[in-house]
């Protein structure tokens, strides 16, 4: 995943109370700030994963506490609000520390990721407190992309859940390496040895099925703070480590990084002045020293480093988990989005891959969509080809699916438009971990882990054809275009188009007209009317057009073609001003007026799903360059309007 990683200094501001408590709650970009001052010790990040009401707020508290990062008069506060919502006897309720906003105290929910820091002697830590209600991939997602370690807590009362499993499956996902099982409660089952038992049994037949090769199960209480940093009195049978002992020993992910090969993804070029031009961003893996060889991504180009530059001074070398810039000993193209990549051992370079995909929108995802994809610093066009199959996270099972619903997890091919620089997730969460974005609203919608690249996308080329597009149209003695009809059924598409083909026949033009009924009986009969079908048809008939017009044809396509990411799709693919796109408008009480077809009444009638306009919508045009308001023109006088229109143009 690209890491928010940042080595801004944080306003003193920034480190906020937390609902009026002095908590160390920091946002994301201030805390290697905070952290500057335990700067000699390991930082182990961590997420804590649970369903509502495993006591995970209460763990995180106790933490917090029993690290003495609590202020007195934090503390004093917290007495006197676990007596006002009643906690029993002695304990404090650790979870109204964390839980800090009323509002979510009232609800009994924690929202959004919050990190919190604390620190002991040995290590300082970042856990990233990920809630378990209906959005947990995108917290879980955000909380996991840098996390080296997940407590899965686990409420001894209830054993593993659907939620357990979950949790567990992303976190492996994720690519975190260190599961440590909290069986938590441990109080209310009366410390029961064979309870916790035949809970860590269960878990490691579960771990096993979806590759999880060690957990570390741990016995506690958070509430009575039994083996979180002291050890339990009445658990004296668990021979194992306390949680902050275990936390303080584990292997942490940077040190691992460390010893990769070096690569850098460019964030940007550093270019005061004509005499430097540096190369910044965060090294994501490995070390390099001046003089170094480095290859440049993708383009392949060899050079050196040269030196490494900071505000402090040049360095000797740069390592994982650094912001530097670079400078090359050549003047080598590099920009935005780039790798510098130790020469030697240099990552891939690929335009298709297979990919696990987690979605995370409300709405679903549309193989054949456009959406932008970002891994590193690079931003490119991207789409989902193909469902390979969709993963039961409860099961592991593989189940055939078109598309994905928010949580949903899958096995997917996914294409870029342009090649990018990638290694598998399992080498670089850097380099193999991406998001997608939705073109129109800019939501993420989706975060996926490259599992390798497809060897199609190496061993297919583009084969250079002596003919070119252009002798192709000089021969007709005519311009290419794709006329490309839009609206609602029953608009009066078909007729407009087939009229403006016969007068371009009439002057002499080459032309070819693909019509939705048509296309829809062959090269698309395998298409419905679900949202995804109707991108695929329209993604097919993009294509066709395309080859149609290389081949030097004015084309006219007649689809309702509902959504406006597919039509800027297929405009995207054609050069400027040769694709056209008219907007047929007729208001829908109209086009159900004049139900040429008699599929309005069915569809009212509830015969015929997902109809345009009655269950499915239509989004219309905006950037239309033209517009025939069918309730006030002929369809000869519009026909008239268009041959005009690109005539004019120089047809
Ligand atoms: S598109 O939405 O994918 O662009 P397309 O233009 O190919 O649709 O096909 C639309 C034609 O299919 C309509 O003119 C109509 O004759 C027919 N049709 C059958 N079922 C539907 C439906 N559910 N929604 C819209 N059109 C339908």
């Amino acid at each position: 995943m690209p890491a928010g990683k940042s080595s801004e200094p944080a306003p003193e501001a920034g480190w906020a109370s937390c609902g009026g408590y002095e908590v160390s709650e920091l946002a994301a970009r201030d805390i290697h700030a905070y952290l500057d001052r335990h700067q000699d010790k390991s930082l182990l990040r961590f997420i804590t994963c649970g369903s509502v009401d495993d006591g995970k707020s209460t763990l995180i508290g106790r933490l917090l506490y029993d690290s003495k990062m609590i202020f007195n008069d934090t503390f004093e506060a917290l007495a006197a609000d676990s007596r006002r919502v009643g906690t029993q006897g002695e304990n404090i309720d650790f979870a109204l520390l964390v839980d800090g906003l009323a509002a979510e105290r009232e609800q009994g929910i924690t929202i959004d990721v919050a990190y919190r820091f604390f620190a002991t002697e040995r290590r300082k830590f970042i856990v990233a407190d990920t809630p378990g209600h209906e959005q947990y991939t995108r917290n879980m997602v955000t909380g996991a992309s840098t996390a080296d370690l997940a407590i899965i807590l686990i409420d001894a009362r209830k054993g593993v859940l659907t939620q357990t499993r979950r949790h567990s499956y992303l976190a492996h996902l994720l690519g975190i390496r260190n599961i440590a099982l909290a069986v938590n409660k441990m109080d209310l089952v009366g410390y029961d040895r064979a309870v916790y038992d035949d809970i860590v049994a269960d878990y490691r037949a579960f771990a096993d099925t979806i590759g999880i090769g060690e957990v570390t199960a741990l016995p506690i209480s958070g509430l009575g703070g039994d083996n979180i940093v002291a050890r339990s009195g009445p658990m004296d049978w668990y021979g194992g480590p306390t949680l902050i002992e275990h936390l303080e020993t584990v292997a942490i992910d940077a040190d691992l990084d460390r010893a990769k090969p070096f690569r850098m993804p460019v964030q940007w070029v550093n270019r005061p002045n004509l005499d430097f031009r540096g190369f910044s961003g965060l090294v994501a893996g490995g070390a390099a020293r001046p003089g170094d060889k480095v290859r440049i991504l993708p383009s392949g180009k060899v050079t050196s480093i040269a030196r490494i530059v900071t505000f402090d001074g040049d360095l000797d070398e740069a390592v994982a988990g650094q912001s530097v810039t670079l400078t090359l000993a050549d003047e080598v193209d590099c920009s935005r989005g780039d790798v510098i990549a130790a020469a030697a051992a240099p990552p891939e370079v690929a335009d298709q891959f297979e990919a696990s995909l987690v979605w995370m929108a409300e709405e679903e995802l549309l193989p054949g969509r456009a959406y932008w994809l970002k891994s590193a610093t690079q931003n490119v066009s991207a789409s989902v080809q193909e469902l390979k199959y969709q993963v039961n996270v409860n099961t592991a099972e593989h189940l055939a699916a078109k598309t994905l619903e928010l949580n949903g997890i899958a096995v997917v091919n996914i294409a870029t438009e342009r090649p990018i620089v990638f290694e598998s997730y399992d080498d670089s969460k850097d380099l193999g971990g991406f998001i997608l974005i939705d073109k129109l609203s800019n939501a993420t919608v989706g975060a996926g882990t490259i599992h390798f690249a497809l060897r199609r996308a190496q061993n297919v080329h583009w084969q250079a054809i002596d003919i070119s597009r252009a002798a192709r149209a000089a021969q007709k003695h005519q311009q290419p275009k794709l006329l490309w009809f839009t609206g609602l059924s029953g608009a009066g598409k078909s007729t407009i188009a087939n009229l403006v083909e016969r007068k371009l026949h009439a002057l002499g033009k080459h032309s070819f007209l693909l019509d939705g009924d048509n296309v829809r009986h062959g090269l698309n009969k395998d298409l419905g009317f679900t949202d995804a079908d109707r991108v695929e048809n329209i993604r097919r008939v993009g294509e066709v057009a395309k080859l149609m017009t290389d081949a030097g044809l004015i084309v006219l396509s007649a689809f309702i073609s509902p959504f406006r990411a597919e039509r800027r799709m297929v405009r995207s693919m054609f050069p400027e001003g040769e694709f056209v796109e008219i907007h047929v408008d007729a208001p829908l009480a109209e086009a159900e007026r004049r139900d040429v077809k008699g599929l309005y009444a069915k569809a009212r009638a509830g015969k015929l799903p997902n109809f345009t306009g009655i269950d499915s919508p239509y989004e219309e045009p905006e950037e239309a360059d033209i517009v025939i308001d069918t309730t006030r023109m002929t369809a000869e006088a519009a026909a008239e309007r268009i041959v005009d229109f690109i005539l004019d143009r120089s047809v």
